[in-house]
């Protein structure tokens, strides 16, 4: 596959797999974590496209492979890389940036230097890769650059951006001192894509203010006569590959063992994240052990089942959360457990598909309470299990996915006493109103299922003229 010339390119910091060493110390593939490969491995098989990305770890050289039918193209890093571009930039500075400075993020000039070496060379690569006039989609908050950089070197390109977390109002990002570069390497793209309208205004504003260009509602007009539309396109999940999984035998079979397994409680709550601070985990246990101590629930009747996906792992913060978290748990199964029946079954690992289905239909309670979220794939893939139409949703309203599923149980995850009272609800609310709420969003998450999502993005894409023809200011140098 060296000198493949690809009419489809998806760029991203991730390949849909990663390099790990097996037990036995031989190297085998798993598959990576997070919403970005759940959403974009379906779209990527409909069409025969090629992946692009760091396949994790250090290893170099790696050739393109095809792995399941897709084929990948492995971008490797260098340790320096890693720390600056990944665990520096990406998620010291950007993560915690957009996503409402739920940690401080951290500005270093070396990170950023990391930044744009690796986007450039990922940028170089997909330029290499690419058909003339074919279309590359380039994804996250890892890879701003590579738009601007790409149509340097192939202005035939058809160029589309989606970013898959929030993106921050202007007062937030205009801390980032390379706020203009971030700006102009979006630009690069046809089509900017965002999870919810507000983001994409947010993106708009910043543009006009900060580098000038002349905007009009979704459109940006450059001053070399293109034209980039900025717009949401709220990202969802293979919703009837979800639904059938749920709804098979062995998956039928795992969920009852699940719940056998955990003392036939008469309520399953459950969580499933990567462990990551946005999430909210700590306040949501906090929640729900204080429910217990106040009296309000029993462990004979009510279990948590706490999935936290190891993520990260070298960035301190995210070290620092693992401790908490663990401590948390630890204090709240002493307290409040009883033999055989902790309040808490917490697992730090990452599960197959079957896996989480089996959870997703054992759960009678799914707790998704991000303090700011891009989307949240797991509120979806909850929903589009319950095919009986039961089950409750308790939902942070900071989840992009709360625009969509209205009738979830809608809380301030910063509020745990609103939390506690959710839970309640949730836990005692009847069947008729979880079946009413259910059926409601089942309907959603159906019709607006991920290939909805991408042939939306793609038919716009090549929409987008070549030229707008109009006459422009040149951007403003500040
Ligand atoms: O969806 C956000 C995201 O950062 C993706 O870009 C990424 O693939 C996923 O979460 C998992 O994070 P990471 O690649 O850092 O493990």
């Amino acid at each position: 596959m060296g000198g493949v010339s690809a009419d489809l390119v998806v760029v991203a910091n991730r390949l849909p797999v990663d390099r790990v060493h097996l037990a036995d110390g031989t190297p085998g593939w798993r598959r990576s974590p997070g919403g970005l490969v759940t959403a974009i491995e379906p779209v990527m098989r409909a069409n025969d496209g090629t992946w692009m990305g760091w396949p994790g770890g250090t290893d170099q050289g790696m050739e393109p492979f095809e792995d399941d039918g897709m084929k990948l193209v492995p971008m490797s890093m260098t340790r320096e890389e890693i720390e600056g571009h990944y665990e520096g930039f990406s998620n010291g500075t950007l993560w915690p940036l957009y996503h409402d400075l739920v940690a401080k993020p951290e500005f270093h000039r070396e990170w950023w230097d990391a930044y744009v070496a690796v986007n450039r060379r990922f940028a170089e690569r997909a330029a290499e890769l690419t058909s003339e006039g074919a279309t590359v989609w380039v994804h996250d908050y890892q890879m701003q650059l590579v738009p601007q950089m790409l149509r340097d070197l192939r202005p035939d390109l058809r160029i589309g951006f989606y970013l898959h977390i929030p993106f921050p109002p202007a007062e937030l990002f205009q801390q980032l001192p390379w706020r203009r570069q971030i700006l102009e390497g979006l630009l690069g793209a046809d089509l900017v894509g965002f999870q919810l309208p507000g983001a994409a205004q947010n993106f708009i504003r910043l543009v006009r203010q900060r580098v000038g260009h002349k905007t009009h509602r979704d459109l940006v007009y450059l001053p070399d006569g293109r034209t980039v539309r900025a717009k949401a396109f709220p990202i969802s999940i293979d919703a009837a590959g979800f639904e059938s999984l749920a709804r098979s035998e062995p998956v039928a079979a795992r969920a009852e063992e699940i719940r056998a397994a955990l003392g036939n409680p008469r309520k399953v709550f459950l969580g499933i994240d990567r462990l990551d601070y946005t999430k909210g985990i700590y306040a949501r246990l906090r929640a729900f052990a204080e429910l217990i101590a106040d009296g309000h629930l029993d462990v004979e009747d009510a279990v948590f089942v706490q999935v936290a996906v190891p993520s990260r792992e070298q960035v301190e913060q995210y070290r620092i959360l693992r401790d908490e978290i663990d401590r948390l748990v630890g204090r709240i199964n002493g307290d409040l457990g009883r033999i055989g029946r902790p309040a808490i079954s917490y697992l730090h690992s990452s599960y197959p598909r079957e896996e989480m289905a089996a959870l997703y239909r054992t759960a009678d309670v799914m707790v998704v309470t991000p303090y700011r979220d891009g989307m949240n794939l797991v509120a979806k893939e909850y929903v589009a299990c319950r095919f009986e139409d039961t089950g409750a949703l308790v939902l942070s309203e900071f989840a992009g996915a709360a625009d969509e599923l209205r009738q979830a149980w809608l809380v301030n995850p910063y509020d745990i006493n609103g939390m506690k009272s959710a839970l309640l609800d949730a836990y005692h609310a009847d069947s008729r109103e979880t079946t009413r709420r259910m059926r409601a969003m089942r309907r959603t998450v159906t019709q607006h299922d991920v290939a909805a999502w991408a042939d939306s993005f793609m038919s716009e894409l090549g929409e987008i003229p070549g030229s707008h023809g109009k006459a422009v200011r040149p951007a403003r140098r500040s």
